[in-house]
């Protein structure tokens, strides 16, 4: 057990209860969760949150391993993302810059290695200028069809039967160029092949990080990161809420009628409420039982929702001795088992730590191998980029969400080709009593903590609409 969880387990419940009655039932104590158990409690509800694990947070985990303070999760924050900035603000959480000073490094396809500087990659000038071009193209239709409702757009249907590997194709001879712009959506976000969804769904991305632009300027998306990690935005949250939390609490049925619902826990939990939130996400909704079934409609979308899967790598040094070399720890290489590499060195330490991501596909593959050829292999990846000293790391670790029974995957859940325009109009919409809040199904902030904020946020307040009205 990690050290803020031994923590949390000192002011949180975690032993057996008799029924409960509560105005909302929450599932879940993410962030999302855990932002909205607190603004309905704001608003004078009375709230349990139930949790499946030996902790809060969900995706967000800052643990330490082999004496190294690592973000196992979610851990970044960028300008856009308002609504997790002014939660920082109010839980008094401090941020601190990504280490950027110096060049970065490109791999190209033919595995040339090159160092720059600046917002482009050094393509030749054809490829930059195709890059710019489809970035273009992207911000247009980013901007045009938005976050908020992708799916009502003229264009929905269009753009979600296509797969975003394909209508790269039909806009685009240059395969580098295609490679380097598919890299930011697929790798980098979604973490699925671009065969595997739809252009619609990377416009989502994108608009719902402002821009294209914003999601491929590694300055924008990668810009801070809390002091303390970003668990702390949970543990804090978790913390005014005391004994409202629950953990090692699976919930695994829900009944409801109209009137409200009754969920059970293991824990012998069983909390009778009003209303019921599910801040899970959607690839979870069906480890619950629900009585009576949910609807037909949700049963089939749900089906179409599901994970990608990275491995986000720690590599931890005696010194960041890229730093001494003139780098930043920036790379890119669409075609490297790493397809992404920063420097991700904590506040204030001497040490120097190197996060990296790999991927969907080249992830399968690198889980076929043993753990010491997979480290070798990965390790190997960061070499090329930052020379043989990467190969000598002091700790090393791979978050491996995919194993994690209450995730099952990373970052977060994305639509598979055509699921977007045909079902996104009611990823949101209540059940009778039974609300959704992740930031799987969030606008602006999808996919990040941000998103999972401002769905905490907006299901709270439509419950209180709802009540008082
Ligand atoms: P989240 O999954 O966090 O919480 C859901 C909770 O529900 C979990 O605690 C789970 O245990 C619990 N649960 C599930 N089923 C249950 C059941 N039946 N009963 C009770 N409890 C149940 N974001 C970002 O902004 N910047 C970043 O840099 C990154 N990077 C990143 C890296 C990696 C490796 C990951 C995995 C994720 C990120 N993210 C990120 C994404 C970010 O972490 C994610 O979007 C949010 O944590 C989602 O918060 P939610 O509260 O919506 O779900």
């Amino acid at each position: 057990m990690t050290q803020a969880s031994t923590e949390q387990r000192s002011t949180l419940r975690s032993s057996p209860v008799p029924t409960l009655q509560k105005d909302v039932v929450v599932v879940g104590a993410g962030p999302s969760g855990l932002t909205a158990a607190t603004a309905l409690r704001k608003a004078g509800l009375s709230v349990a949150v139930l949790e499946a694990r030996d902790r809060v947070g969900g995706r967000t985990w800052t643990d330490t391993i082999d004496g190294a303070v690592l973000e196992i999760g979610g851990q970044w924050v960028s300008p856009d993302q308002t609504a997790l900035i002014g939660l920082l603000d109010e839980l008094g959480l401090g941020t601190f810059d990504r280490y950027r000073d110096g060049e970065s490094v490109y791999i190209s396809a033919a595995g040339e290695r090159t160092r720059y500087t600046g917002d482009s990659f050094p393509t030749n000038e054809t490829t930059t200028k195709e890059m710019d071009r489809l970035i273009e193209v992207m911000d247009d239709l980013a901007a045009r069809i938005g976050a908020e409702e992708p799916w009502a757009h003229p264009l929905a249907r269009e753009l979600d039967t296509v797969s975003f590997e394909q209508w790269l194709i039909d806009q685009s001879d240059d395969a580098e160029a295609r490679d380097n712009i598919g890299l930011f959506i697929a790798g980098g976000m979604l973490t699925k092949p671009a065969h595997a969804f739809s252009a619609l769904q990377a416009v989502l991305m994108a608009a719902s990080a402002g821009s294209f632009s914003n999601l491929v300027d590694e300055d924008f998306i990668l810009d801070k990161r809390v002091i303390g990690g970003m668990q702390q935005v949970s543990i804090r949250l978790a913390e005014s809420l005391g004994d409202d939390v629950f953990l090692n609490a699976p919930v695994r049925t829900v009944k409801w009628d109209e009137n409200g619902v009754a969920v059970f826990a293991d824990g012998d939990i069983e909390v009778q409420a009003r209303r019921v939130i599910l801040a899970v996400p959607p690839n979870l909704y069906t480890r619950i039982s629900y009585d009576p079934p949910l609807p037909r409609r949700q049963h089939q979308m749900h089906q179409h929702q599901s994970l990608g899967l990275v491995i986000k790598v720690h590599a931890v040094y005696e010194t960041p001795f890229w730093r001494a070399d003139g780098l930043s720890g920036t790379g890119f290489g669409a075609s490297e088992i790493v397809q992404e590499v920063y420097d991700n060195t904590n506040h204030e330490d001497d040490r120097g730590t190197l996060v990296g991501f790999v991927s969907d596909e080249k992830a399968d593959a690198m889980f076929t191998l043993g753990a010491e050829e997979r480290k070798a292999k990965i390790l190997a990846s960061l070499a090329h980029y930052l020379g043989p000293k990467a190969n000598d790391a002091v700790v090393y670790y791979e978050s491996d969400w995919g194993s994690e029974e209450w995730t099952r995957g990373a970052y977060a859940a994305s639509f598979d080709l055509g699921g977007l325009h045909r079902y996104g109009a009611d990823t949101r919409t209540p059940v009778g009593p039974i609300h959704f809040s992740c930031s799987d199904i969030a606008a602006e902030g999808y996919q990040h903590v941000d998103g999972a904020v401002r769905m905490g946020q907006r299901t709270a307040a439509d419950i209180i609409a709802l009540d008082t009205n």
